[in-house]
This record gives structure tokens, C-alpha cells and sequence, in this order.
């Protein structure tokens, strides 16, 4: 009765809702925000505090996909909880059926009928697997992810998804790091710009609608910059980093509108994320002013205790909760520990309250009151799943984040006939490592291979061969990648095919399941018996294409050495084989650009093109001689491929950099301009990108920060002017006076292909 009457209610304000809608000045617009606080305050009115508490509390489906697994014995536990009202989400329940059956439990059986919010891992596409975040950042084109993201969340959405844990916008300037594949990079402005392109794609424009879900910026904060590279390692950096180079995309996330937030599974400067007052009510809630919900990381409750910070469950609850975690997921302490609490005074019952409202504030929003049911339609399901939109959207964002490395003497693109191509490589025909990791939804062993992509061209003669296998096994989820080490047996066919080609095309890199979450590697070659594979085919044919599968920068001076064309095609998804196809073929002329610098040495890492001067900077080799300046004894300081990198099959030219000012005062903005020309004979897009170095500062400054890019495409013979503006604000920073602001002084602006370019001018700001 209560829940129908409820219903009832929501119909009428849903109506309300509308006329305030399609009225509406900005006064009236407020009236009906109003509307969802009057209507969660009366909510919460009729709440018993575990109902409360309740909502806070999040559970894995009744299978395990990402922790350690719940004991299978808890599935009952968790059933009639749901029965009862003590759960407010579920994730990794999908599919329009079952995210139905279990929104009916909790819609008829509980007291008050509250809907659940269902979350999943939407990091790159759904059934349709997009390239893995890393990749799509590649393309610098922020309306192509933004699509990416709405096509992600369109799929899901059809199948009962209405959260998604991502974007994933964690800073990262370690290639160790599995999990660099989930993310935007190394910089802090294209992260911002992704972060945000991300939200606005999941969101869109109307939470409510069936299409969209609700996006959550994680892992708050620092995640990324993990000691060693080592995934849930210790995090310690000092504010400045933690101001100018971690938070920006967190920030910008806020700024898109993003409702959740997820914490993270490490320490910061000694205080596990989960507890850390500072980052979460201080800065998230209380600067930025956010309003939405955090969600901790898979069990990170539980974990502090382990981290040596929480005594125990009931001191976990309470110090997250203080902290303003407002949702506990798998760790089960909020609804274990919090009634006590709060009865014994430890925790303020506003502080639940609050939590609890911003939740029910997002179930509102996403319609969830208005009809619980309306992500579960089957047939919306069915007609919406892989369609040809979704795969076209997956095809056009995969040729878009592929990073041509070298292609010396124009070996590509690939004749269309008349020639023998010998397709060599364990990734060549894997139609499962291009998925990547984080596909929970995607089938096994979908995407389309190179040698299908390749197949689709009939002009040539192509012979393939695997010549080693990369993995001896197919490693479930949770496995240890097991890499073969041993198995040169079908070497002496690939030679074979090698000898008799007049081009090889070598598909090499990283298992699917290498990278991501938990698969953090201390070496960046070429894992197994590749290189050795690749050394030997060289030793018959020399013309070799490397195409590289990976989740992460590789070392690859070898390869740069030796070869003449080298194509970075990360894990790019479903459409996989046929975007790379486009691309050797020339049907495609690669645009993208690195997002991270690419190693000469593992030992190089920490590596990143926004680093500090240091007092001994020196200059790659002119100071042979001294060794007092901040150098290695056996390997550059740069990059191999820096950060911005990339070719294309045309090329462009550069003029020098115009500007209509050299001094910039306050209020003001300078023009900086360059021409760009297409001097070759395709077509083809060139990311211009824009840096600039303040020279001096009341806290050091990096040698080059990107503060501008344009994605530009131009005919061959074409110019275009790109103008990019600079004001005070474009040169703020977070100061020694603990604020955003922009220090009076001397400044250089770098124009150019990548974060390398030496075009520079100097101004000022007075
Ligand atoms: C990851 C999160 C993810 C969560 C739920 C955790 O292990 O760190 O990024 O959203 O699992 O799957």
C-alpha cells in the first residue's frame, strides 16, 4: 500500500516537474531542484536509521568479478537484505531481466520500496567494446570520446545500467602501472578535457533519460602515482602536486557535472583515501562544492584496517564515514557498525543524513523513483545491443586512437595488390587481447582480429602465422597472466612465410589481461619469446610493420631502431582488426597522439614531459664530460617517443609563432598564432598543440606544461591559421599561497607537433 501510494505521489511530481520544465525561466528551473530536495526530505522522514544506514550500504551481485570473492554463503544474507531495505545498490548485476528481478525485490518486498542504483564498470564500452580509455585519449578528440562514452552508456543502459564507475581520471606517469590503461595519461590538462568529454558522454543532458547513466570520477585521489608503479601501493607527494597535477581532472569532472565520486584503495601522505577528511568534505564537498555522492573503492572500508589505520570494522565505519564516504561497497561495515555509532554519539546522525541524501537525491534523478523499471526493457535491450550505431561509434573512436610511431621512407600504407604479405604474430589472429581488460559484459574472444580486418582487402596474397604463442593459457579474470616462455614450435613456419613476403606485418605486444587492475608489470618489452620472434623474422625480411597490442607504454628501441614502420594500436575494442586494417591499408591516415611518454628504460620511470628543471638540468649531451648534472651514466633523460607524439601519412608544416603581444596585464588576452600546412599528398588531421613555461615562481614551475590543443584537418596544400588565446588564467597555478593564481614574470610559448617542439616565443605578465 505505502509503495503504491509512494508512486503515486512520484507520478504527480514527475507531471509538476515537466510543466516547471517546459515553462521555464532559471527562478522556476531552481523550483523544481527544490522539488527533489522536498521530495527526498519527506523520504527520509519516513526512514528508520537502518534504512538509513541502508542505502549506504552497496553489494556485489551473487558472483564475483573484480575482489576478492564473497563467501558463497552470503548470497542469502544479501538477499533478504534486499528484502528488507538495507541495500541501496547493487553492482555488476546486468542485463535487463536480472536488474529487473533484483529491483523488484527491493521495489515490493521492503517497506518503502526504495529502487536501487546499479552500478558497473563502464570503462570502455558495454557488449560493444570501445578502446580502452588510454587509447581513445590518443585521439585528442574530445567530441569523439564524448560519443564514446554516450554510445557506452546507451548499450548499458539498455541492460538495467544506471552508474557507471568511470571516468577513471587518474594521473599517471608510471608505465608499470597496470592500470594506466584506464586513463587519460600523464597530463593533467588533456585528462581535464577528457574527464570532462567522459561525464558529459555518460550523463548527456538528461540524467533521467533511459539512455544515460551516472558517471563517477575516480579513484579520489592519487591513486595513479602508486610507488613503483605497483598497483594499491603507498602514495606520498607533496601538496603542489597533489593541487597542480592530480586534481585537475577530479575538478573538471566536478565542473562536467559528474554525481559520484569514487575514493581510492591507497594512502595518501599516510591517510588511506577512504578516511581522508581532507580530499573528500574539505576539498570535494566543501571547495568544489560537489553535491552528488562517493562511493568508497571494492572493500577499502575494510582495508584501512590492514593499512595499519583503522583499529578495527567499527573504527573503519566511523572514520570513513567522518570523512564523508558516503557509500560502503563489499566491505559490509556501514550497516554492520554505523547504528551503534551513532547511539553511542561516535557519529553524528547529520552526517548519515546528509550521505543518505545525496544518494536518494541521485535515485531521483535518474527517474529511479519515477519508475524503477524504466533501464529494463527487454526489447530496448535486444534492438540496442551491438547495433550498427554502437559498432560504427566503436569502429570510428578505434581508427581515432591510432598512434602512427615511425613509418620511415614510406613503407605504409600497404599496396592494395600484387603483393605477399606474411601476417606474423601471436596477437594477429587474437580476437580476445584486443578487448583489453575491464570488458566484464564483452563476450569472449569477439573483436575482430587483424587478419579478419586484413582479410577484407582481396588484392594481396596473405600467408599468417602465429610463430610463438603469447600466453600458454587463456587466463580466467582473476589469473596470473601465464606467459609462454618455451614454445618456439611454430617459429620455423613463420620464417617460412617471413622469406617468401614482400612485406611482414607483425601483430606483437600485451595479452589482454596484462594490463589493468592488479597486473602491473617490471618490465616493459615485448613479454615471452616476441623479441626473439621478431629478431629472427628480421634476420630473413626487414620490412616489417610492427603493429603493437598493448595496455601501457612499451620499451621499444629495438624496434624504433630497426624497422621501418611501427603502428600503436593499443587494445582497441570489438572493431579492432578492421580499424587497423583501415590504417595499414591507407583507407584511414593516422592522427593520434601519445598520451604518455613512451620509456627508452624502465628505469627512466617516473617519466613525464611536465617535469621540473632541477638546479643541474644539463643538455642531452652537452655536458659530456661532467657527470654533476642530473643525468643517468647509461641511458638519455628523454623519452623515446615523447608525450603528444605521433605521425601521420602526410605532413605538415609549421610557421613561427606569431604574437599580437608580448606583455599580458590582467584582464587581457594574447593571441598566439601559427599556420598550419598540409605539404604532403593526403589528407590528414595534425593535433597542434600549444605549451607554455613560466620561468620563475613562488613554487617551481615545470619546464612545459600543455595549456591549448586544436585537432585540424586539412587537404593536401592546405593552410589553416590556429590561434590559440592566453590569459592570466591560462597561467594560474597553484601557488605558494595555497590558491589558484597566475605569478607576474617571464614566460615562453612553445607551438608544435608534440610536448618536444622547440618553436618557441617569450612574453610577459605584468
Ligand atoms: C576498482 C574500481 C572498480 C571497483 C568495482 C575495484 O577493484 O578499483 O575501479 O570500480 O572495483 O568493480
Amino acid at each position: 500500500m505505502l509503495v503504491q501510494y509512494f508512486f503515486l505521489r512520484s507520478r504527480i511530481y514527475i507531471f509538476l516537474s515537466f510543466l516547471f520544465l517546459f515553462s521555464c525561466d532559471d527562478s522556476e528551473r531552481k523550483e523544481t531542484e527544490l522539488t527533489i530536495a522536498q521530495r527526498v526530505n519527506e523520504l527520509m522522514d519516513k526512514m528508520t536509521l537502518q534504512e538509513k544506514i541502508g542505502q549506504m550500504n552497496q553489494y556485489n551481485g551473487f558472483w564475483n568479478v573484480t575482489g576478492p570473492s564473497p563467501k558463497e554463503g552470503n548470497a542469502k544474507e544479501k538477499y533478504d537484505h534486499l528484502a528488507e531495505g538495507l541495500v541501496g545498490s547493487m553492482l555488476n548485476v546486468r542485463g535487463a531481466k536480472d536488474v529487473r528481478a533484483v529491483q523488484e525485490v527491493v521495489v515490493n518486498q521492503s517497506r518503502l520500496g526504495i529502487p536501487l542504483i546499479i552500478g558497473f564498470d563502464l570503462i570502455h564500452g558495454y557488449k560493444t567494446i570501445s578502446p580502452i580509455p588510454l587509447a581513445e585519449s590518443a585521439s585528442w578528440d574530445l567530441e569523439a570520446i564524448r560519443n564514446s562514452a554516450a554510445l557506452g552508456a546507451k548499450e548499458a543502459s539498455a541492460a538495467g545500467i544506471n552508474w557507471t564507475f568511470a571516468p577513471m581520471v587518474d594521473i599517471s606517469r608510471d608505465a608499470r602501472w597496470g592500470r594506466v590503461m584506464e586513463g587519460a595519461g600523464e597530463d593533467p590538462y588533456l585528462g581535464s578535457l577528457v574527464a570532462a568529454a567522459r561525464v558529459k558522454g555518460f550523463q548527456g543532458n538528461d540524467l533521467s533519460s533511459s539512455s544515460t547513466v551516472a558517471a563517477c570520477a575516480k579513484h579520489f585521489a592519487a591513486y595513479g602515482l602508486a610507488e613503483s608503479g605497483r598497483d594499491y601501493n603507498t602514495v606520498d607527494v607533496g601538496e603542489h602536486t597533489l593541487h597542480n597535477i592530480i586534481l585537475p581532472p577530479f575538478k573538471a569532472a566536478a565542473d562536467a557535472g559528474v554525481r559520484t565520486f569514487m575514493n581510492a584503495f591507497n594512502e595518501l601522505n599516510g591517510i588511506p583515501a577512504t578516511a581522508d577528511k581532507m580530499l573528500q568534505r574539505d576539498i570535494l564537498k566543501g571547495d568544489w562544492g560537489f553535491d552528488g555522492f562517493i562511493v568508497s573503492d571494492w572493500g577499502s572500508l575494510k582495508e584501512m584496517i590492514v593499512h595499519g589505520y583503522a583499529q578495527d570494522k567499527k573504527h573503519a565505519a566511523e572514520l570513513a564515514v567522518k570523512a564523508g564516504s558516503d557509500m560502503d561497497m563489499e566491505s559490509y561495515i556501514y550497516l554492520a557498525e554505523l547504528e551503534s555509532l551513532i547511539e553511542n554519539g561516535h557519529v553524528a546522525i547529520e552526517q548519515i543524513d546528509d550521505a543518505v541524501r545525496r544518494i536518494l537525491t541521485i535515485k531521483f534523478e535518474l527517474g529511479l523513483f519515477d519508475d524503477p523499471f524504466h533501464y529494463c526493457d527487454t526489447t530496448r535491450e535486444q534492438e540496442i545491443t551491438g547495433s550498427p550505431e554502437i559498432r560504427e561509434g566503436a569502429l570510428e573512436m578505434a581508427k581515432k586512437s591510432i598512434v602512427l610511431l615511425k613509418n620511415a621512407e614510406a613503407t605504409l600504407p600497404l599496396k592494395k595488390e600484387g603483393q605477399t604479405i606474411a601476417l606474423i604474430g601471436p596477437l594477429a589472429s587474437d580476437k580476445n587481447s584486443p578487448l583489453g581488460n575491464w570488458r566484464i559484459a564483452g563476450d569472449n574472444n569477439s573483436a575482430v582480429s587483424v587478419l579478419e580486418g586484413m582479410l577484407k582487402y582481396g588484392g594481396n596474397t596473405l600467408i599468417h602465422e602465429q610463430g610463438v604463442k603469447l600466453v600458454n593459457e587463456i587466463p580466467a579474470f582473476h589469473k596470473e597472466v601465464d606467459i609462454n616462455n618455451t614454445d618456439r614450435s611454430g617459429m620455423k613456419a613463420a620464417k617460412v612465410a617471413a622469406k617468401n613476403a614482400d612485406v611482414v606485418v607483425m601483430v606483437l605486444g600485451e595479452y589482454g589481461f596484462q594490463s589493468g587492475e592488479g597486473r602491473s608489470r617490471s618490465k616493459l618489452d615485448l613479454p615471452g619469446l616476441q623479441q626473439e620472434l621478431l629478431e629472427e623474422i628480421y634476420a630473413i625480411n626487414t620490412n616489417i610493420i610492427l603493429v603493437l597490442m598493448n595496455g601501457r607504454p612499451l620499451v621499444l628501441n629495438w624496434a624504433d631502431e630497426h624497422l621501418p614502420a611501427i603502428i600503436e594500436a593499443w587494445h582497441l575494442g570489438t572493431e579492432s582488426g578492421n580499424a587497423i586494417a583501415q590504417v595499414l591499408y591507407g583507407e584511414y591516415n593516422p592522427s593520434g597522439k601519445l598520451p604518455m611518454s613512451f620509456p627508452r628504460s624502465v628505469g627512466q620511470i617516473p617519466l613525464y614531459y611536465n617535469h621540473k628543471n632541477t638546479g643541474r638540468p644539463g643538455t642531452e649531451g652537452a655536458d659530456a664530460g661532467s657527470v654533476f648534472w642530473s643525468h643517468y651514466g647509461d641511458e638519455k633523460n628523454s623519452p623515446l617517443f615523447p608525450f603528444g607524439f605521433g605521425l601521420s601519412y602526410t605532413q605538415f608544416e609549421y610557421s613561427e609563432i606569431t604574437l599580437n603581444e608580448t606583455i599580458l596585464t590582467n584582464g587581457n588576452t594574447i593571441e598566439a598564432s601559427v599556420t598550419l600546412t598540409n605539404v604532403g599528398n593526403v589528407e590528414g588531421k595534425e593535433v597542434v598543440q600549444m605549451y607554455i613555461r613560466d620561468h620563475f615562481a613562488s613554487v617551481t614551475r615545470p619546464v612545459r606544461e600543455l595549456k591549448g590543443f586544436e585537432l585540424v584537418a586539412l587537404e593536401p596544400g592546405e593552410s589553416k591559421e590556429i590561434i590559440f588565446e592566453i590569459t592570466p588564467e591560462t597561467l594560474a597555478f597553484y601557488s605558494a599561497n595555497k590558491q589558484w593564481e597566475a605569478e607576474p614574470g617571464a614566460f615562453s610559448l612553445f607551438i608544435g607537433t608534440n610536448s618536444a617542439t622547440t618553436r618557441s616565443v617569450d612574453f610577459k605578465l605584468e
